[in-house]
């Protein structure tokens, strides 16, 4: 029998790709709501934890860990669904037992192998619970599964006409879009229960999900903050149950105390200074930051860096222009850091914290304003700034939505451009793409 799940060494030791360091064991040390579950569609919390135990991993992770980085959550399945799969597939009561996977010599498939993130033994509780994404919308081979096995013949035609080409649009609409998760599946189609051999071939690999952190260990050592918005989905267009994200449910129901395992995400060019420039000096650098929602996350660790070092080298001449455009839906009922953004404004450590409001609602007057709108309004000098010549040259920051901001952003400042530079589409674009290449146009955008 495998009782204790940890006692397992988390997918077997095998990295995935944009992992940098291995599982180290984390202590959260704060939680806290942000904004009020009951009235925000994507209520935001704060989660902080602290790096605990000596390795050599806790050092490569405390070494390499720098302002702009993400942190990979390990988090296990919802214990609800994955024990809804086993009861449905009849195995329940051997859940717990270890479990030793091998290849089928009758496979069809090319060198046929146990995939490398199992622990083989193991039960299968650890392998629903920590390695496969019960969750994702089952593709296409999974479907075919289902419709061998569907006892139902009007459920095996449905089945069949999902993953046949002409059910394309069909597929598209109402497994993909729809994000239908596993257990939905087995909800809406009762009389198909595949054997579990087929499943754990198909499933695709549970991967962690990443959380930019929003401190700097010059401030705060071993103790690193997230900012999360936890996600919820209501039970429309074949979601069978009402849910929230999985991460983000998981993460809402830690405590003080918890003992939680994170890694250390790759690099990216979002940092302060950018990789590749890693001798500027962050106190000389203009800024302007844009950061919607969650967005606001890894700004915080890039104020808080640049006040430590502010801290321990003086800063003699006047900062550098340091604009931070926060976007929200209403300032009253939820804004992120409010104290901390405030506070840094005032220090002069953020020049300029433009807020925008995309539903406020304390009178029927004020119009909408998103970060874009905040960009329009200080036109000119955003302009000017970026076009300012004198090094170190003004580097451009943007985080938050891959799909609306980055687009919507790339557009603005294309307006910007055409507006106070007199530039044709052609021009703004190509000089925008410049300003992308040379990095002082830097994204970390998640669609
Ligand atoms: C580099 C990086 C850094 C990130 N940093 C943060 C962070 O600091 N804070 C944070 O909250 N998230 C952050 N994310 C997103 C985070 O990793 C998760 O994807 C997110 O929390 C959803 O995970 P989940 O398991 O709760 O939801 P899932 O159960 O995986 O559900 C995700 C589904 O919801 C959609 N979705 C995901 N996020 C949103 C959203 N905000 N609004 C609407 N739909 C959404 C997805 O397209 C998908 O269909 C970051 C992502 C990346 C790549
Ligand atoms: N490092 C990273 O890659 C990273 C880090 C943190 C977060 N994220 C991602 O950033 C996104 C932010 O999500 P969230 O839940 O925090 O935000 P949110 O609460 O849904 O929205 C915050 C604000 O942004 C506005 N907004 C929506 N679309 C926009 C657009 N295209 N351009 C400008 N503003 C827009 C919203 O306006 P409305 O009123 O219109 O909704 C709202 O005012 C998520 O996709 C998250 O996963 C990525």
């Amino acid at each position: 029998m495998i009782q204790n799940s940890t006692s397992i060494q988390w997918q077997n030791g095998n990295r995935f790709p944009g992992q940098h360091t291995l599982p180290v064991n984390a202590r959260v040390v704060s939680v806290a709501e942000i904004s009020p579950e009951d009235i925000m569609p994507k209520p935001k919390r704060l989660i902080e934890i602290s790096i605990i135990g000596e390795s050599e991993n806790v050092d490569a992770f405390m070494k390499d860990y720098n302002a702009g980085d993400s942190v990979y959550f390990i988090f296990p399945n919802s214990q609800k669904e994955v024990d809804f799969v086993l009861h449905r597939l009849g195995l329940y009561s051997v859940a717990d037992n270890q479990l030793k996977l091998s290849v089928d010599q009758n496979s069809q498939k090319r060198d046929p192998k146990v995939p490398a993130f199992i622990p083989n033994p193991c039960s299968l509780r650890y392998l629903l619970t920590y390695c496969l994404d019960i969750r994702r919308a089952p593709g296409r081979p999974l479907l075919r599964v289902f419709a061998e096995y569907a006892k139902d013949e009007k459920e095996k035609r449905r089945l069949l006409e999902l993953c046949s080409a002409q059910g394309v649009t069909e597929f598209t609409t109402f497994v993909r879009q729809a994000a239908i998760s596993i257990v939905d599946f087995m909800i809406a189609f009762p009389s198909s229960n595949p054997p579990i051999d087929r499943l754990i071939e198909l499933l695709p690999r549970l991967i962690p999900r990443p959380y930019s952190v929003s401190s700097h260990q010059s401030r705060q050592g071993r103790r690193i903050r997230f900012v999360y918005s936890l996600l919820n989905f209501s039970a429309v267009n074949g979601i069978q149950f009402p849910h929230y994200g999985i991460c983000s449910e998981w993460m809402r129901s830690l405590q003080v105390g918890d003992k939680i395992q994170v890694m250390l995400k790759e690099p990216s060019k979002f940092r302060l200074p950018p990789i590749s420039s890693p001798n500027l000096s962050i106190l000389d650098i203009p800024l302007i930051l844009i950061g919607p929602g969650t967005g606001v996350a890894p700004f915080a660790s890039f104020f808080q860096k640049i006040l430590a070092e502010k801290i321990k080298n003086g800063q003699s001449e006047a900062a550098p222009k340091r604009y931070l455009f926060y976007g929200t839906r209403d300032l009253e009922k939820e804004f992120i850091f409010r104290d901390e953004l405030e506070s840094l404004n005032r220090e002069g450590i953020i020049t300029d914290l433009i807020l925008c409001e995309s539903q406020p609602m304390k009178d029927n007057t004020a119009h909408p304003k998103y970060v874009q709108d905040g960009l329009r309004e200080r036109g000119k000098e955003i302009v000017d700034c970026i076009m300012n010549e004198s090094a170190p040259q003004t580097l451009i920051f943007a985080c938050g939505d891959g799909k609306g901001l980055s687009k919507d952003l790339w557009a603005c400042f294309i307006e910007l451009f055409q507006t106070h530079l007199g530039k044709t589409l052609e021009e703004a674009n190509a000089l925008l793409k410049e300003l992308k290449e040379k990095e002082r146009y830097i994204e970390d955008v998640w669609s």
